[in-house]
């Protein structure tokens, strides 16, 4: 079948690879809708591993349950892209999101696990959760990134009245804010370096306010606002000027949750985490409950993330889709592929 898979430097080509084969063990699921992420745009940008199918956000129809007795040919399902041990400390206490195993065979961001950009994939069957029919397809391919949201701002510890800002204005700072503002934020603030989605961010109602962040002032501009800074910072860039704003826009004694990949090591002014005794916490994907809880947020209408889909496209439109999303200028936010278009 035909899938999408990294070939160079911002390269994607079409390439054949094998349909999945029945096992007794893996569901197997024909894709209606899948993501492109963040993260995903750092393997297309440094054009590494060659020949990884991407993919984990997703919709899909069972073709083949698997072990899964409870699910039948046609349950319209999503998964989790995570690879637990199952054995480890992390896992024991419900934390599969770091269990140092889940990364190496997670679906769509490994080698042996192709993704979502093609038009069939299996996936791990106890990662896979049917989803009620109340929610469109493409609102199911947005639960993964929308419980990314939910794990920060609950690891943000949120009162109601915080001032909070987002650095980002993609998807997972779209949806933190979305979150922050449903945990009681009366002020939220996007920093963009993307003058088009900093406004897009005020237009669809999730942020008050957006600062340049190309602008030298920025960090007055915070102070004349909330006066000592920031209750809560939630990064969502993963560089080096966008960690360091956190760390000089957050207010003394508040928190900074990093929630950004950094592919490298970047270097902040951890003198100011000290002296501001600031709370640094990392976030990373979800638990399965959390992503459980979107979907249930979702079934009863209590958020509606439809608004950040910007297009639907088909796999031989993904490499343009990926230019579009790091022109830099475009003010599209998500972008599904339907690998069946
Ligand atoms: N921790 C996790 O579990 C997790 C999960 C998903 C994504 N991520 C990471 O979160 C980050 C955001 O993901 P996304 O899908 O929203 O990505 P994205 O690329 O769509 O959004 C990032 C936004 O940040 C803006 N930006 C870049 N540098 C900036 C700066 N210095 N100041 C202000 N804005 C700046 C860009 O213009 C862009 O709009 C990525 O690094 C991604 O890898 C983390
Ligand atoms: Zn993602
Ligand atoms: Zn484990």
């Amino acid at each position: 079948m035909k899938s999408i898979a990294i070939k160079n430097l911002k390269e994607f080509e079409i390439k054949e690879i094998e349909e999945p084969k029945s096992d007794g063990q893996k569901v197997i699921i024909e894709v209606k809708k899948a993501g492109i992420c963040g993260s995903d745009i750092h393997y297309w940008v440094e054009g590494q591993p060659t020949g990884l199918v991407l993919g984990h956000e997703y919709c899909g129809l069972v073709i083949d349950p698997g072990n899964r007795k409870d699910l039948h040919i046609g349950d319209r399902v999503t998964a989790l892209p995570l690879s637990p041990c199952g054995h480890c400390p992390a896992c024991h206490a419900g934390n599969i999101q770091y269990c140092p195993e889940t990364w190496d065979h997670a679906a769509g961001l490994s080698l042996d696990n192709p993704g979502a950009l093609a038009p069939k994939m299996a996936i791990r069957p106890d990662m896979v959760i049917k989803v009620p029919a109340n929610i469109s397809d493409e609102e199911v391919a947005m639960v993964e990134p929308t419980a990314v949201g939910l794990h920060a701002i609950n690891l943000a510890n949120l009162k109601i009245g915080d001032k909070v800002l987002i650095i980002g204005g993609g998807i997972i700072g779209l949806v933190s804010a979305m979150f922050a503002k449903k945990a009681g934020a009366s002020y939220i603030a996007i920093s963009e370096t993307n003058k088009a989605r900093g406004q897009k961010a005020v237009d669809l109602g999730v942020a008050d306010a957006w600062f340049d962040a190309k602008d030298p002032e920025i960090i007055n501009k915070f102070m004349q606002q909330t006066q000592y800074g920031f209750d809560v910072v939630i990064e969502c860039c993963g560089n080096d000027p966008a960690v360091s704003t956190s760390l000089m826009g957050v207010k003394p004694g508040g928190k900074v949750v990093l929630v950004g990949v950094a592919t490298k090591a970047i270097t902040i002014p951890t003198v100011l985490a000290v002296m501001h005794e600031v709370t640094v916490q990392g976030s990373i994907a979800y638990t399965k409950a959390e992503f459980e809880t979107c979907i249930e947020l979702m079934n009863k209408k209590q958020i509606d993330v439809t608004p950040f889909i910007s297009d639907t496209v088909s796999l031989e439109e993904v490499q343009t889709a990926y230019e579009r999303l790091t022109s830099g200028q475009d003010d599209a936010i998500k972008i599904l592929v339907d690998p069946n278009r």
